[in-house]
């Protein structure tokens, strides 16, 4: 299957088509999605929550996430491959945000990377760019700014909305090849999506985006508890892997298995 790239995402946007994103930080994740046609893939630092058990994604590290980028990396056939740079790898400054974008095209294998934040983030995101590292930025809602925010809410209501309009327009200038936008109203999304010649991409952004994306784990039902109300669930994976596993533990010890069809 011929690689999805930039260009494509870019003439989605163009010709009026929509695209898919979905998180993935292993091996089968990646390989099943690629097949199942997803166009891109996100490493994203939410691997902080569905991987390595933070409550938030502020503590996770490149070097945690590096080893995961290349399992999706090598994974993927067909899908373009976006890696989050972790909370304080790139904010110090644009050099930083460069030696850090460095990494994770050379050590992560990744085609692109996302940054949070506003457009003060302008001249990081102009140096990433000029580096020859292809940018989203990712602006709204912002989870590594969760404390700055005061916690899970809606970015851009009322007046506040031309401020993220704002923020798009000055990232693309800068040379964002998307913008992604979390948690804003719909009509502040179109109002984005019409602002910037780029795609952008939604998640709890309403319909109006090029792309949509979700976390694997809460789109296939793995993680339990509440799910936000963006998230849809295709999938139950949880009861299905808690009854293979409640199934395995209960033969076990009824020396049900295995039986003489697993043995040699
Ligand atoms: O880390 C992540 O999963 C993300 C998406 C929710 C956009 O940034
Ligand atoms: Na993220």
């Amino acid at each position: 299957p011929r690689k999805i790239r930039l260009h494509h995402l870019q003439q989605a946007k163009d010709e009026g088509r929509k695209f898919a994103m979905l998180t993935a930080y292993d091996q089968y994740a990646a390989q099943i999605f690629d097949e199942a046609g997803i166009e891109t893939l996100l490493v994203g630092d939410s691997a902080a929550n569905n991987v390595y058990g933070y409550d938030t994604t502020i503590p996770v590290t490149v070097d945690e996430l590096l080893p995961l980028c290349r399992a999706v990396a090598r994974s993927a056939r067909r899908a373009l491959v976006i890696a989050d740079l972790p909370f304080g790898s790139y904010q110090v400054s644009p050099e930083q945000a460069v030696a850090t974008g460095v990494r994770f095209l050379k050590e992560g294998l990744v085609a692109a990377v996302k940054v949070e934040g506003s457009a003060r983030l302008a001249p990081h995101i102009r140096a990433l760019t000029d580096a020859g590292i292809p940018v989203v930025a990712h602006i709204g809602f912002t989870p590594q700014s969760e404390h700055a925010l005061g916690g899970y809410r809606v970015q851009g209501r009322g007046d506040a909305g031309q401020d993220v309009v704002d923020d798009a327009v000055a990232l693309a200038e800068a040379g964002a090849f998307c913008v992604l936008m979390e948690m804003v109203p719909a009509d502040v999304a179109a109002a984005v999506d019409a602002a910037v010649s780029v795609p952008t991409v939604g998640i709890g952004a309403g319909s109006a985006t090029t792309g949509q994306v979700l976390v694997w784990q809460d789109m296939a039902g793995l993680r339990g508890g509440q799910v936000a109300k963006f998230v849809k669930q295709y999938a139950d994976l949880r009861s299905a892997l808690s009854d293979a596993a409640q199934q395995f533990g209960a033969e076990v010890r009824d020396g049900v298995f295995p039986g003489p069809e697993h043995s040699f």
